[in-house]
């Protein structure tokens, strides 16, 4: 069924994955993406669709409620698909004011613009609010996060993403707004900007900078590409039903060190080592802590498995040679993004490593 989507945050990295893998399958779905461009969004990133016929984008902030109204009217947006939010926990840490703003006050108003341009408008409607496990909290050594798993978020980031996750929950109930819920895993893949563990791994790897391990390492991530996130919020957008949340994980558990490890290899291997028998394991740094740092997510996602026939496709050794192999062809990509703010924020995060 054709449909007009309203992507938020399109330009960033979940969101561009997302929307080249619409405008590829979706032939006769419109593709409006509404990013404000923070130095996480990045329109080169979207460069070689800008003049495909189902594609428009419009600079602009999710907390602006007036262009909302212009959009859902102009446009007659019958689907939301929200990924547009600060997404980095450190930050969240040195600067929760902008994770308010964004997750919480921008969630409402967009939830609001969908209650009063939505009503009447009956059920081929969709409002589909993009959320985390982090919301979960941390596990021990063993269990799962389910769709029934109190939330218990830990960080300004994962607070204001399960602020988001009740107040779109509130609008189903209260109001009948047409909501669905996922909430996924750590994503890995290409487009992921250089602050976030893989990609600044690879970045600094490259460059045979430090590479800064927290803690001792041992916190598990469970890792799922970036592609297999999008088909399952595709499925979820045309199957799931109203009302009801979704827990999207790859059951791929890794701790840190593990990851950091590996990629090591993977470059030594593809780029060559950085010198005469100097594999860049030896860059790995161990630095301080981050500050209430959750130790462990994993996700039962045994309910998009059996009732909507989701599973991941791509198994980590395939999507993390995929990942490393994009890294070292997209340089300029990454040169691109790491400007001076990227690199101001790096200073105050890591001092002078390089
Ligand atoms: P990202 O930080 O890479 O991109 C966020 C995008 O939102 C950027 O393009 C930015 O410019 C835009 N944006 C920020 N504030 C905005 C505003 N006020 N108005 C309009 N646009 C704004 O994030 P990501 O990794 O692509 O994550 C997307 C979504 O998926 C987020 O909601 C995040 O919580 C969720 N999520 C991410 C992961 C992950 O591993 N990356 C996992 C689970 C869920
Ligand atoms: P990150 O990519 O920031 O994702 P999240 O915090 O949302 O899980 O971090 C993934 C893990 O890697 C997390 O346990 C923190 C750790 N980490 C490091 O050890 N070093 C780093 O430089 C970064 C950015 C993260």
């Amino acid at each position: 069924m054709a449909k007009t989507v309203l992507v938020t945050g399109g330009c960033g990295f979940i969101g561009v994955n997302f929307i080249h893998l619409l405008l590829a399958e979706k032939p006769d779905w419109q593709v409006i993406n509404l990013d404000k461009l923070t130095y996480a969004g990045n329109l080169h990133s979207l460069a070689d669709l800008s003049s495909h016929p189902n594609y428009t984008f419009i600079k602009g902030d999710i907390c602006d409620s007036p262009l909302l109204d212009q959009i859902f009217i102009e446009q007659q947006i019958d689907t939301v698909v929200h990924f547009a939010a600060e997404s980095h926990v450190d930050r969240s840490i040195t600067g929760p004011a902008e994770f308010i703003q964004t997750n919480v006050f921008g969630t409402f108003t967009l939830l609001e613009a969908a209650k009063k341009h939505w009503s009447g408008q009956g059920e081929h409607c969709r409002f589909l609010h993009v959320s985390t496990d982090e919301v979960f909290g941390s596990l021990g050594q063993t269990g799962f996060f389910t769709e029934e798993t109190a939330y218990d978020p830990r960080s300004p980031y994962s607070a204001s993403k399960a602020s988001s996750d009740h107040l779109a929950r509130a609008y189903f109930h209260t109001y009948g707004l047409p909501v669905l819920i996922t909430n996924c895993s750590n994503n890995y893949g290409p487009y992921q900007f250089p602050e976030k563990l893989i990609p600044l791994v690879l970045n600094n790897g490259l460059h045979g900078k430090e590479l800064p391990v927290y803690g001792d390492g041992g916190n598990v991530r469970d890792w799922l590409y970036v592609q297999d996130h999008c088909e399952a919020i595709v499925r979820v957008l045309e199957q799931g039903r109203i009302g009801q949340s979704y827990n999207i994980g790859g059951h791929n558990e890794k701790t840190n060190l593990q990851v950091v490890e590996l990629l090591c290899d993977l470059l030594d291997a593809q780029a060559g080592p950085l010198a005469a028998n100097k594999s860049r394991r030896s860059l790995i740094t161990f630095v301080k802590d981050r500050l209430g740092h959750d130790r462990r997510y994993a996700i039962d996602a045994s309910k998009m498995a059996n009732e909507l026939g989701w599973l991941p496709k791509v198994t980590f050794a395939q999507g993390i040679a995929k990942t490393v192999d994009w890294y070292l062809a997209n340089q300029a990509w990454i040169a691109s993004v790491t400007d001076g703010s990227y690199q101001h924020y790096y200073q105050k995060m890591y001092g002078d490593r390089s």
